[in-house]
């Protein structure tokens, strides 16, 4: 099924719009299954997002499991934090909390104890594909100006990794260390949202949209979702995106 992009005007209206979709995934997820399955994305661009989706009425957050699409290997207080941030800015203030949400524990030198402990959490709980991949309802994504997925950089092992669901990034450059989803569950969520905004995206979007990508393909690029994939782009990083 090939991407579904939206451009939105501005960082505010890409937030309402996300919102928008995020609730109706989740209502219907909810109806569907009894529980909906969220991984949330970290960096600053999901921030407006978060704020938006803690007052849509239509999520019933006692049967959401809210899970982390990555983690950087720093304390949940520091202002690094993916969980801090998901906690100020949603976690904090839905209206009612969560049935369980599931921090990401990165702590070296033990992180390939904690990707194994995350990933057993992980597979106990979601739904699994006949194979054993955790099966996500959604799962929300930001772009790094590398083209970077969740903590799944170029060039990286966990990139690369195709069987655990859960991978460690403890890597030369690449600070704080970090834990990730794999592709293969990024693969197999029913919904993917990539959330990205801002002028300096417009050349990693411009690449990884191109028709004939060239060289070594993006992280982004390496995307191959079984659901749907649905771009959220403001008109900034969209200056490079072709207009129909
Ligand atoms: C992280 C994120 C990462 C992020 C991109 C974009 O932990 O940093 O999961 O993948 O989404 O780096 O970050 P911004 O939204 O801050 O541009």
């Amino acid at each position: 099924m090939p991407p579904q992009i939206r451009i939105l005007d501005d960082p505010e209206t890409l937030a309402e719009a996300a919102a928008a979709r995020c609730e109706e995934i989740l209502r219907r997820a909810v109806a569907t299954a009894g529980t909906a399955h969220l991984a949330l994305a970290g960096g600053r661009t999901p921030r407006a997002l978060y704020r938006r989706l803690a007052r849509r009425g239509g999520i019933d957050w006692r049967r959401v499991h809210v899970w982390f699409g990555d983690e950087r290997a720093v304390p949940f207080d520091d202002p690094r934090s993916n969980y801090r941030m998901a906690r100020e800015t949603l976690l904090e203030h839905v209206p009612v909390p969560p049935a369980q949400v599931h921090p990401m524990r990165a702590r070296p030198p033990c992180l390939r104890d904690d990707a194994e402990a995350y990933a057993a959490t992980l597979c106990a709980l979601a739904p699994l594909s006949a194979l054993g991949v955790p099966c996500l309802d959604l799962v929300l994504l930001g772009l790094g100006a590398d083209g970077h997925v969740a903590s799944l950089f170029p060039g990286t092992r966990a990139l690369a990794e195709r069987d655990d669901p859960v991978a460690a990034v403890d890597e030369p450059g690449i600070e704080p260390p970090r834990l990730t989803l794999t592709l293969p569950v990024l693969d197999h969520a029913r919904h993917l949202l990539l959330l990205v905004a801002g002028e300096e995206k417009a050349a990693v979007v411009r690449r990884a949209l191109a028709e004939a990508p060239r060289g070594e393909p993006l992280p982004v690029q390496r995307l191959a979702p079984r659901g749907t994939l649905e771009w959220f782009l403001d008109a900034a990083a969209a200056a490079g995106v072709p207009r129909e």
